[in-house]
């Protein structure tokens, strides 16, 4: 299923990544580039630095060291829109979906489609002359009782003026949520992935778990994203269901959106991802290309040739690889 067109322009580089909490070094000079069509599996013990690494290329945190490029430019994020916005997704664990509203809603949660029923200028027109007109009939009539004539003239001046900004301002809201083409972008978005969902008029709890990872990831795809970065995406599903994630992100990686996958799943990371990066208490301890090694091999980068040695855990491993690689 691996492809080799595999372009060799990195878009996404990440150059000596360090980030502390304090004393503790999380993540220590790290550096790797991810290529369009390309899936990375992101590897490494509890605590190994995983979460944030990625929490950096993401824009949550910012690094104390190190730098990002994309697309060729160094970038620096404030925070996760500045990501976005170029077109870095990341799905976590809790894949930030809102239960209570239905599929297609979710696609374009916070970002609804809007259909206006009368012009933006009528609309306005309407808006400013039902602010101004009853505001300057006050304000005169209030004018009148203190100033007589000229209160009169300048209530009935300063209303309109007044009522007519605010109606300007106000005027383009007459807008509604345009139901029918956001679902019918949805279906688009889930079949351009070969995503099943029965009916996009449920609501997201109702959905299986790999489903709701795959509205996730049509949200993002739709969003344009460029780069998709996922946490343990399939710790919470039953088997079949991760095999369908899996094959989505392939689909992913299919469509030239490059997948940086975090797992402890041997399994997974060797089905899906084109080229593994292992981390160790904070280091890169190793990048291998998923075709050219083994689980075994992984597993004694992860925890360190001297545990696997001490444990008499997969000895064959180390002896057929000579120990740890350097980064
Ligand atoms: N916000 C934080 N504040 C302090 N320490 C943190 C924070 N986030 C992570 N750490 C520490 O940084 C190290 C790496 O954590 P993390 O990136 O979550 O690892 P992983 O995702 O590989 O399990 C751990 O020792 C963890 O306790
Ligand atoms: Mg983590």
């Amino acid at each position: 299923m691996k492809k080799s067109q595999v372009s060799m322009e990195p878009l996404l580089r990440a150059v000596n990544l360090t980030k502390r909490f304090g004393g503790l070094v999380a993540v220590e000079n790290v550096s790797f580039d991810v290529r369009p069509g390309e899936v990375i599996g992101l590897v490494g013990d509890n605590g190994a630095g995983k979460s944030t690494f990625i929490k950096m290329i993401s824009g949550v945190y910012q690094p104390d060291d190190g730098e990002i490029y994309f697309d060729g430019k160094k970038v620096s994020f404030i925070d996760p829109r500045d990501a976005r916005d170029l077109g870095i997704e990341t799905i976590y664990q809790d894949l930030a979906l809102a239960e209570n509203l239905d599929v297609g809603s979710n696609i374009f949660l916070g970002r609804e489609m809007k259909k206006r029923f009368i012009s933006e200028k009528l609309s306005r027109i309407i808006i400013s002359s039902a602010f101004a007109l009853p505001l300057a009939a006050l304000l005169a009539w209030l004018g009148l009782q203190f100033y007589k004539i000229p209160g009169l003239v300048l209530g009935l001046l300063f209303g309109l003026a007044s009522g007519f900004v605010l109606g300007w301002l106000f005027g383009s809201v007459t807008q509604i949520v345009d139901r029918k083409t956001m679902m019918g972008e949805s279906t688009k978005a889930l079949k351009r992935l070969d995503i099943e969902i029965p009916s996009l008029t449920q609501q997201v709890r109702n959905l299986s778990g790999g489903q709701r990872q795959s509205v996730a990831i049509a949200r993002s795809i739709y969003w344009n994203a460029k780069v998709m970065i996922m946490d343990e995406p399939t710790a919470a599903l039953g088997v079949s269901e991760q095999r369908k994630v899996l094959s989505l992100v392939r689909t992913l990686a299919d469509h030239g959106v490059p997948v940086i996958i975090i797992s402890h799943n041997m399994q997974d990371v060797f089905a899906v991802a084109d080229r593994i990066v292992i981390l160790r208490r904070g280091r890169k301890v190793g990048e291998e290309v998923s075709a050219e090694t083994t689980p075994d091999k992984i597993v004694s980068l992860m925890v360190g040739a001297e545990t696997v040695h001490k444990m008499g855990v997969i000895p064959q491993a180390l002896e057929s690889n000579g120990g740890v690689a350097g980064a």
